[in-house]
């Protein structure tokens, strides 16, 4: 019979309990501290690794594509979802809350301003965030065949929603606009003209000319 129980948790870590040795890709057997039951990371985020450290908890889902529409238009979607979950009865950090709004995420709306707000109206964050972005993406007219230069009319939308409130449609924030990227020797810049579709006066603290180094949304 076998000295060893391993648990395959749910979205979640290995956890290991009995007799065992674990050892580095090298064979060097880590320290255990006569540990006879921990959990090993299964999501690939701990920063603690081969360990589990909870991260699992807050992974999000973050991705890309690009779909060539002819020779010269490429639409480019990004899809980035988070959810943090509250370990026992200790609530998510308020460092490892999840924000929405500018470059990136919704352009049109000031950086990290979406979602939850104290009573001064400074931004809270939240522990769910939809954020998705579509763009239609072709070089600058006039440059020729310089690649470098790219132009994209683009439609955002996102929100991030407290532990308590619910997923509702109703409360994302959506734009629209242009956006300018280029790959300079410096790195990619993008310049972003935008137009919020459905901001809340006195709530949604807009932004409409937005710039960010990076490549991506
Ligand atoms: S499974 Fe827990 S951090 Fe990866």
């Amino acid at each position: 019979m076998a000295d060893t129980e391993i648990t395959v948790s749910n979205n979640g870590p290995l956890r290991l309990k009995g007799s065992f040795t674990i050892k580095d890709a090298e064979g060097n057997a880590y320290d255990l501290a006569g540990r006879d039951a921990l959990a090993l990371c299964r999501c690939g985020h701990s920063g603690n690794k081969p360990f589990c450290d909870g991260t699992h908890n807050r992974v999000g889902f973050n991705h890309q594509w690009y779909y060539p529409l002819s020779r010269t238009f490429t639409l480019a979607l990004n899809a980035d979802l988070g959810f943090a979950r509250r370990i026992g009865d200790k609530p998510v950090p308020f460092f490892k809350s999840y924000y929405a709004g500018g470059p990136g995420s919704v352009r049109g709306y000031a950086p990290f301003s979406l979602g939850p707000q104290d009573a001064s109206g400074a931004a809270l964050g939240g522990t769910r965030k939809l954020v998705g972005n579509a763009e239609v993406q072709f070089p600058v007219p006039g440059v020729g065949t310089d690649k470098s230069l790219r132009l994209g009319v683009f439609v955002d939308a996102g929100q991030v929603y407290a532990a308590n409130a619910g997923l509702s449609p109703s409360e994302l924030r959506f734009s629209t606009g242009v956006a300018l990227s280029w790959s300079s020797p410096f790195g990619p810049l993008k310049l972003s003209l935008a137009q919020p579709l459905n901001d809340k006066s006195g709530v949604d603290r807009v932004q409409r000319l937005q710039f960010t180094f990076g490549s991506g949304f």
